[in-house]
């Protein structure tokens, strides 16, 4: 049975010049064969608001919502670090609430939260997160939860200027005491300057080749959530289709009789 991943396992991947990788689970048996493949860190992301719940944005789940897929994925892994991303709302208002949302995530078997976005009070919050023991995983570039005040879903860092912006807020983050950052929707060549000036591991989620890892959402790999797929996600299989097709036998066999038969009954 290999080592559980935790922290120092992936600073030690940064510091060797290695790559790894992160994929979203949502439910107990997709987290054990994610984790069972060999994926390094399994993310409960607030993605599953529109893959799971079928919500048309990230900002419609809440804490209770993340707390039961966190308790599902958490039961299906035993290799991988398991982050849970802290839902809108769940860590912005003040830090005992924060600390108690993000803590309660950690009592259901989560090693580690994410949170997006950089200020003064997102730095107190990470700082205290991590003296309560709580390992962070900070998210820069675009963040779903900003989606209104970014005003669409637009790349971030594609002038010198705002990468090296993003570069400085990801410093003062690794500062606070966050042990990796994710990069969405970043230029390759920005996050390529922010990964080589951080000590810290960059995840890469549509911020190219250059991040010390890549995240990208289950339901996009396996080719079952079709409603919008990233330019930035590659597609593994068809699941879709898998799941279309089961689901259509199944119901021809029921309606001719050929289900169940004589060996499926007592
Ligand atoms: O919610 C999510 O799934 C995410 C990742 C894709 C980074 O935040």
């Amino acid at each position: 049975m290999p080592k559980k991943i935790t922290v120092n396992t992936l600073q030690k991947v940064k510091d060797e010049g290695g790559k790894f990788s992160v994929l979203t689970a949502y439910d107990y048996s997709t987290a054990k064969y994610i984790d069972e493949a060999g994926v390094d860190v399994v993310l409960i992301g607030d993605s599953l608001a529109m893959v799971a719940l079928g919500y048309e944005t990230t900002h419609s789940v809440g804490v209770d919502e993340m707390a039961i897929f966190t308790k599902a994925v958490a039961k299906g892994v035993n290799h991988a670090m398991v982050v849970t991303d802290m839902p809108f709302l769940s860590y912005h208002t003040d830090i005992s609430t924060a600390v108690k949302n993000c803590g309660e995530m950690i009592r259901l078997g989560a090693n580690a939260v994410k949170i997006e976005g950089y200020s003064d009070y997102i730095l107190d919050v990470v700082k205290r997160l991590v003296s309560t023991g709580i390992p962070v995983m900070a998210h820069l570039g675009f963040t779903p939860q900003f989606l209104n005040t970014l005003g669409g879903y637009k790349i971030q860092g594609k002038t010198e200027d705002s990468a090296r912006e993003i570069l400085r807020q990801a410093k003062e983050l690794e500062k606070a005491g966050a042990f990796s950052v994710v990069l969405e929707m970043v230029p390759e060549q920005s996050a390529k300057l922010i990964t080589e000036n951080l000590n810290i591991p960059t995840i890469s989620c549509g911020a190219g080749r250059y991040c010390t890892a890549q995240v990208l959402v289950s339901d996009d790999v396996f080719g079952k959530y079709c409603e919008f797929t990233p330019k930035f996600a590659r597609k593994y299989g068809d699941m879709k289709s898998l799941i279309f097709d089961c689901a259509k036998k199944f119901d021809e066999d029921v309606k001719s009789g050929a289900f169940p038969s004589d060996n499926e009954v007592f």
